[in-house]
């Protein structure tokens, strides 16, 4: 969030303390000193042995061996397109998420979140020692009760669009909230990223919001065809995740060849827009060709995310099955993945799906839903 935001003072707090008692942990760049200190035992990636290999491992955590000068600037070039102070780049999603959550809040702090959060955000709040709370999906009420409830640092865990449903946050209503009650919001960007805003800068910037969020989460594994994620925030939350994300601290770092695919990616993305549209053109044309009865079965969404409601598993199987048949690689979202009844097909609409396919899955879609 802001900042004066309470949150931001725990952090310098921590990060002070580390200070203090010499446990402070910084991240180094590569030097040509003689390495005794990677996990590269046989050389394979330095490419003494193995060509295949070179540039594929980074051969240690980013605080022991695998940090260098190429994470660093990207670190700085994705956060200056999200216009966010700095960033850190973690091996998926999934562990961004977990790091992130399970390190922000203490005991006697608070975390709210959307009942439809990710999985990732749930396994990082169970990792957390914070008491955690969920709200009914979106509804700014029910989140205003639970504000109201909350005790200590009270963080609020949102994503921009909702893997499984594929509809929107209320961000500006959420936003305006959590000011009123001091609460610091995390937005999850992931079905957002490369897809939300001119250039796919995601939900907070196409909203001018990102000021208000205290930490953004943007996964390369979706619409950047890559792997990783990084978290953006202040230069503070950097340094504490640096020095208390376990998921951060202690695996092994994304390989060179990631990173030049990321970066690539990013470069892509700032030339996109035509894309960008021609998706937006389609999920439109997508949601035109449907029949009254498949609508009245279609979760509301705007996003890539289109989900058709057949409730139970054996029958939502069967349209899938059918799916399959013609060609369409299209997925039953199941109970337990989805509460029982919600059980739905998600089809993910793409910029270079072309009408022929987009006319064929709705016509299969037709047929088959009853
Ligand atoms: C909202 C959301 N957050 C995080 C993740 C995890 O990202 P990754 O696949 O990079 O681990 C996903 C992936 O499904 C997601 O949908």
């Amino acid at each position: 969030m802001s900042g004066e935001s309470k949150i931001e003072d725990k952090i310098r707090s921590k990060l002070a303390n580390r200070k203090q008692t010499n446990s402070l942990r910084v991240l180094r760049t590569e030097s040509n000193i003689i390495d005794f200190c990677s996990n590269d035992y046989l050389g394979f990636a330095k490419n003494i042995s193995v060509k295949a290999v070179k540039d594929q491992g980074a051969t240690g955590s980013r605080l022991i061996s695998g940090n260098s000068k190429q994470f660093e600037r990207i670190e700085n070039k994705i956060a200056a397109f999200h216009n966010a102070p700095a960033g850190l780049i973690f091996n998926s999603g999934y562990d961004a998420n977990i790091g992130l959550f399970s390190c922000i809040a203490d005991k006697g702090d608070t975390i709210i979140y959307d009942q439809n959060i990710h999985a990732s955000i749930r396994d990082g709040i169970r990792l957390s020692n914070a008491r955690s709370f969920s709200f009914e999906h979106n509804n700014i009420d029910a989140l205003e009760k639970k504000l109201q409830q909350a005790d200590g640092h009270i963080l609020v865990a949102i994503e921009s669009v909702y893997s499984m449903d594929g509809d929107e946050a209320r961000l500006e209503e959420i936003v305006a909230i959590c000011e009123k009650h001091k609460a610091d919001i995390i937005l999850d960007e992931a079905h957002a990223t490369g897809v939300i805003g001119k250039n796919g800068e995601g939900l907070a910037q196409s909203l001018n919001l990102e000021v208000k969020i205290f930490a953004r989460v943007h996964t390369f594994g979706k619409a950047m065809g890559c792997h990783g994620a990084i978290v953006l925030g202040s230069k503070d939350l950097r340094q504490y995740l640096i020095n208390f994300a376990r998921s951060f601290i202690y695996t092994t770092a994304l390989s060179k060849q990631s990173l030049n695919a990321i970066e690539s990616a990013y470069d892509k993305l700032k030339e996109s827009d035509d894309l960008i549209e021609q998706l937006s053109h389609n999920i439109s044309l997508f949601q035109s060709l449907l029949s009254k009865k498949l609508q009245s079965k279609l979760i509301s969404s705007t996003s890539p995310i289109q989900c058709i409601l057949i409730p139970e598993n054996e029958t939502v199987k069967k349209v899938e099955a059918g799916l399959q048949k013609k060609g369409l690689n299209i997925r039953a979202i199941m109970h337990p993945t989805v509460e029982k009844g919600k059980e739905r097909i998600r089809i993910c609409i793409h910029s270079f799906n072309t009408e022929k396919e987009i006319k064929m899955c709705v016509s299969s879609l037709e047929k088959l839903v009853i």
